[in-house]
């Protein structure tokens, strides 16, 4: 009898041990990033009450969207009415595609960790109350095609990194407090200048072959 409560016990803790080296742990990681995101956040509206953390992973969530391998792919978040601020835990959702947080009160400075998401496709962070720099890590993001920044409170240089950005389709900056130039090499070549109005401080376009003298504006 005693033999096979202690037979038992071993089984259990055998199953619990496997249970932690399987994939869904993968997706609860990216769980725990959103639910963190979750405790940061204000929800007026009651938009993440469906973010149940003792759910395997988050792909029943809703504004989550997995792929047939549980991995987040898309944030649905906007229009919300969310606020406070994003930080830093968005950039381990190595698979995320589309981040779309436009229309809402957020607060505080991009993180620069979101330069971690290598698959993202279209980060839409527009009409919030985003203040800081656009972080130079962005010009990671080899897969961007859509990066709409507009009408927030954005300051500094346009990051010259961004022109790496050579799948970069739409930019929008407007409505910021962006300072400098702007820039004129790769993708930059085609964007329309309406992508940049309304800064107060910034210059317009570089001119080729002279280094900004407000570089560093
Ligand atoms: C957004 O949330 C605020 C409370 O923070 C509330 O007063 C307002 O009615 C909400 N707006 C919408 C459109 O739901």
């Amino acid at each position: 009898m005693a033999t096979r409560v202690a037979m038992g016990a071993v089984f259990l803790v055998l199953v619990v041990a496997s249970s932690s080296s399987s994939p869904a742990l993968a997706s609860n990681e990216e769980g725990d990033a959103l639910y963190a995101l979750r405790t940061r956040l204000s929800d007026p509206n009651g938009v993440l009450q469906s973010w149940d953390p003792t759910l395997v992973n988050p792909c029943t969530w809703f504004h989550v969207t997995c792929d047939h391998a549980s991995r987040v792919v898309r944030l649905d978040l906007g229009n919300s009415n969310i606020s406070g601020s994003i930080g830093p835990e968005l950039g381990r959702l190595v698979n995320l595609q589309y981040l779309e947080l436009y229309r809402n009160n957020l607060i505080g400075e991009i993180p620069k960790e979101l330069g971690n998401l290598k698959n993202l496709i279209s980060l839409d962070l527009y009409a919030n109350r985003l203040t800081g720099p656009i972080p130079k890590s962005l010009s990671k993001l080899n897969s961007l095609r859509f990066m709409r920044l507009n009408n927030n409170k954005l300051a500094g240089s346009i990051p010259r990194e961004l022109t790496k950005l050579s799948n970069l389709k739409v930019i929008d900056l407007s409505n910021n407090d962006l300072c400098g130039t702007i820039p004129v090499d790769g993708p930059f070549s085609t964007f329309p200048l309406r992508s940049f109005e309304n800064n107060n401080r910034l210059n317009g376009p570089e001119l080729q072959g002279l280094v900004p003298y407000d570089f560093g504006c």
